[in-house]
């Protein structure tokens, strides 16, 4: 059979240092369970293309895309030369519209070894998953300035849900609340506050609520949700919410799980019409850029997802997957540690690890 088509982009700032990391435990996962992986690495869509070129990435940069089956995406962002909006939506936010990968995924568990900021929580305590919307809502480029510069200065930003995007988001999350033992769906709202969209956003919900009578819906708003979050995270298993409620609540979560370096992402266009893109929670970290000391587990974890995606039909993806997530947690438990996690280790250290407990 054809090898998986996997395009990889390692971005800006520490993304650059977690790639290799990431392309070293896909290595030795596709070798252990036999997938055949053909990676192909461009060099754009990062912050340098931009300074040289003026644009983030090549005019034919879809066409260049549009074959891969996967997209393994570091981080993108380099504030100091080029301003965040400009090479965010010069890329990633691109991606993830323009291949309409509305599903966001992005699961939060406690590893055991890790040291947990909330008291009293052990591993296990704390699993589940944010399904974010992920090509509408807050993200919008629609609105504009008026009077500028003066004192009658006004900024105007919308907000845009259609039926066919809050409906497809809430059914995959419904589906996949079904699927787990627990079959609770919690939605972040703010149907107090946000009076137009979000009331509509709980009609929605409730009308995609009477095909999963086995699922346990339950709204939240926004404001709790953070709180419950911090003071009961048990109480959740997969959680939908707007694009901007849940950017915010999958670093929230992760950092209650000990750090955000760990927190994987998977953005599924869930037709297969489009490549779906892999990628870390956390951005390009220039805090610590150059170091090598950022947490690879994020970029790992995700290409642990990716290949779930890609191969699910053969069973191979999902054995894959699972050996990379045990072997994190081995890692997690044992060591060698980033010094994120209180350890002193570098990022290769981590990485090789991992690969060598894949490896077996
Ligand atoms: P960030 O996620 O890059 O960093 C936030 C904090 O977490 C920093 O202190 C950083 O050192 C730490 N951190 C992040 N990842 C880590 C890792 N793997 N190991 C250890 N520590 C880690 O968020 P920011 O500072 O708000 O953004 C920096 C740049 O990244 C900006 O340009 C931003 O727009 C961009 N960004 C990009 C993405 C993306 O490409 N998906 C996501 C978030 C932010
Ligand atoms: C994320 C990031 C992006 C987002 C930024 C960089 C535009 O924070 O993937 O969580 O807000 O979606
Ligand atoms: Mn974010």
């Amino acid at each position: 059979t054809r090898p998986f088509q996997i395009a990889v982009l390692a971005g800006d700032g520490i993304g650059r240092e977690v790639m290799p990391e990431g392309l070293r435990c896909l290595r030795a996962a596709a070798e252990r369970f036999g997938l055949s992986l053909q990676l192909h690495e461009f060099d754009w869509a990062h912050c340098d293309h931009y300074l040289a070129h003026g644009q983030m990435m090549p005019a034919d940069w879809k066409a260049q895309l549009s074959g891969m089956d996967a997209i393994y995406f570091g981080a993108v962002g380099w504030p100091e030369t080029v301003p965040d909006h400009v090479s965010l939506w010069g890329s990633l936010l691109k991606f993830r519209r323009e291949f309409d990968q509305y599903v966001n995924l992005r699961p939060v568990r406690l590893f055991e070894g890790v040291p947990c900021p909330l008291t009293g929580r052990r591993a296990g305590d704390i699993d589940y998953i944010v399904v974010r919307e992920n090509t509408e809502g807050e993200y919008t480029a629609l609105g504009g300035v008026m009077f500028e510069g003066t004192e009658r200065e006004i900024v105007v930003q919308e907000s845009v849900y259609s039926r066919h995007g809050a409906e497809r988001l809430l059914r995959f999350a419904f589906e996949l609340a079904r699927s787990r033992p627990r079959r609770r769906l919690a939605l972040a709202t703010k149907s107090n506050g946000i009076a137009i969209s979000m009331p509509w956003w709980d009609q929605r919900a409730d009308a995609v609520a009477r095909d999963f009578p086995e699922v346990a819906l339950e709204k939240h708003h926004i404001d709790i949700l953070a709180a419950r979050f911090v003071l009961q995270p048990d109480r959740f298993d997969v959680v939908a919410a707007t694009n901007l409620f849940g950017d915010i609540l999958s670093d929230l979560g992760p950092a209650t799980t000990g750090t955000i370096g760990l927190a994987p992402s998977a953005n599924l266009n869930p037709e297969r019409s489009f490549p779906s893109l892999f990628e870390p929670v956390h951005g390009s970290a220039p805090d610590i850029y150059g170091k090598g000391i950022a947490n690879p587990i994020a970029m790992i974890w995700s290409g642990a997802l990716m290949l779930d995606f890609l191969a699910r039909g053969t069973g191979a993806g999902r054995a894959a997957h699972d050996a990379i997530v045990q072997a994190i947690e081995t890692v997690l438990r044992d060591g060698p540690r980033t010094p994120d996690l209180g350890g002193n280790a570098n990022t290769r250290e981590v990485g090789a690890a991992i690969a060598a407990h894949l490896a077996g």
